[in-house]
């Protein structure tokens, strides 16, 4: 079923140059997401959002669609133009590793969770408002509406399986290991040399590719605002789809991007 979608989007993408088409926010049907596959010894298989259960499939289509398209279906909560999967690739249905953006399959089951940022224990819609008051630079969603109840709907569908706080190794960004010493002037040669194709001039994103600072961009309170994940995600996600940075060149244009002005977090 899933291939026949996927097919003739893939061969689109080819035709009119892989990204030349597509919106940054359809790319994603561009890949064709693993299935089932061993990761560091665990199981990964992640099911679709339309394979839902009758009961909550209305409810896990809304989430997957406000993964995809908040500026839609969330509009008064985001404040920039990336998408949740601008970083969470495909709505976080993904294994992670090489060019698999931050996987959020099984994140159900890791929450409640202890967060040094927050110095509390948050769950998983603590978690989520997060990412909206800082990847998004929005506002945070109520608890109790219908979005945030289908987001949390889906992050438990595509957890299905996933022993409940047992070892997920494919969440989360892994760190690059290394002594050097970041360089913003070596940075911004990369930047220009590799970047600049698809996230513009000045990183203010274009048609094919969000922005990396500036007014539309996540927030200096995000994760990805901290230049060893901004690293560790260029490293393993970008240039999308090749990721062929060294770990050195990943650092220096973290050094240099993540020194570009952007929103302020405000508490
Ligand atoms: C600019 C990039 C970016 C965007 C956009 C973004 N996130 Fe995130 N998100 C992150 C980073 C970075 C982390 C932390 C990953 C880690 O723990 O290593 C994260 C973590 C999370 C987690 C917890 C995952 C875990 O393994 O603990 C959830 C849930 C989440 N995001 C949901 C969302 C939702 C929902 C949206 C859209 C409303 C969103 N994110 C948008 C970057 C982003
Ligand atoms: C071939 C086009 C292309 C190139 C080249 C490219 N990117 Fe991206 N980038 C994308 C697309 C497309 C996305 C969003 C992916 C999605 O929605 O599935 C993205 C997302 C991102 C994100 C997370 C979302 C955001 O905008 O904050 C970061 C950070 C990022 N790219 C950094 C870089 C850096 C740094 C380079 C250069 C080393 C680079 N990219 C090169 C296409 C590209």
């Amino acid at each position: 079923m899933k291939i026949k979608v996927l097919l003739p989007a893939a061969l689109l993408a080819l035709l009119v140059g892989a990204f030349a088409a597509a919106n940054f926010g359809d790319s994603v049907f561009a890949r064709s997401p693993q299935k089932s596959m061993m990761v560091d010894g665990v199981r990964y298989a992640a099911p679709s959002p339309n394979e839902a259960p009758a009961s909550i499939r209305a409810a896990v289509m809304l989430g997957y669609n406000i993964m995809n398209d908040p500026q839609k279906y969330v509009s008064q909560y985001v404040g920039d133009s990336v998408t949740c999967s601008s970083c969470h690739f495909n709505g976080g249905i993904s294994p992670g590793g090489k060019n698999g953006g931050l996987s959020l399959v099984g994140v159900a089951a890791k929450y409640p969770a202890y967060r040094s940022r927050s110095g509390q224990v948050d769950d998983i819609i603590a978690r989520t408002n997060a990412c909206f008051l800082r990847s998004m630079n929005g506002k945070a969603l109520p608890p109790d509406s219908k979005e945030m109840v289908a987001i949390v709907t889906y992050f438990h569908w595509i957890s299905k399986g996933i022993p409940i706080y047992g070892r997920i190794p494919w969440l989360g960004l892994k760190h690059i290991e290394s002594r050097h010493k970041p360089n913003a002037v070596a940075g911004k040669k990369v930047f220009t040399q590799t970047c600049v194709a698809c996230h513009g001039m000045d990183g203010q994103g274009t048609k094919i590719a969000p922005p990396l600072w500036g007014k539309y961009s996540f927030n200096d309170g995000a994760g990805m605002a901290h230049l060893q994940n901004f690293a560790a995600f260029v490293h393993d996600n970008m240039p999308y789809q090749v990721s062929n940075l060294t770990p050195d060149q990943a650092l220096d244009v973290a050094a240099y991007v993540t020194a570009q002005p952007r929103p302020h977090f405000v508490k």
